[in-house]
């Protein structure tokens, strides 16, 4: 997606993943209520948030925008809201392990790891949905305020880069089966 500064991409892709949330956050009430867990769904989605979000989306944040963002004098309170983002990025992938391994227990029929699968679902949902929402309005708007427009156009440059590789576009058609699958 092209866009006229590097964090209009990156706001982007947070609706796309906020889409694979909202999916998330109804499978973890469907199987609270005693539906039956779907492993498949779980699998997609671990693996849409391995791939988009921390491989792709985080990588971007912090080999680009953070990284420069570093080289500046940022003041103290934003450093930290910056060093925060990044340790979030590492919470993320334990709870994302935790919801695979948890899968991975109940393919081998552990019905008793159910509870557990619900919980890191529902933990990545409120989590990660505070971290977009904190990098939308606490980070990604002030920190844009200490670059030229030569330094954001040369990191949009950089994030088209990778867009030229990784062809995200995909990711929306996965995100639109997910959808088209698993609900109504
Ligand atoms: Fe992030
Ligand atoms: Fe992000």
């Amino acid at each position: 997606m092209k866009g006229t500064t590097p964090v209009a991409p990156l706001m982007f892709e947070h609706r796309l993943i906020g889409r694979v949330i909202s999916l998330m956050a109804k499978e973890a009430k469907r199987v609270e209520a005693g539906g039956p867990p779907n492993s498949v769904f779980v699998d997609n989605v671990v693996d849409f948030i391995r791939v988009f979000a921390d491989r792709y989306h985080h990588v971007k944040e912090e080999d680009i925008l953070f990284g420069e963002a570093r080289k500046k004098a940022l003041p103290a309170e934003l450093a930290q809201v910056a060093d925060e983002l990044v340790q979030d990025h590492r919470r993320q992938r334990a709870v994302v392990q935790e919801l695979s391994d948890a899968n991975a227990e109940l393919a081998r029929g552990n019905k008793a790891i159910v509870p557990t699968m619900i919980e890191a679902m529902k933990t990545f949902v409120e989590f990660y949905t505070r971290h977009m929402e904190r990098e939308d309005r606490q980070f990604f708007p002030p920190v844009m305020t200490f670059f030229s427009e030569v330094e954001k156009q040369a990191m949009l440059e950089k994030e088209l880069a990778i867009d030229r590789i990784l062809m995200p576009e995909r990711f929306a058609v996965m995100v639109e089966s997910m959808e088209d699958s698993w609900w109504d």
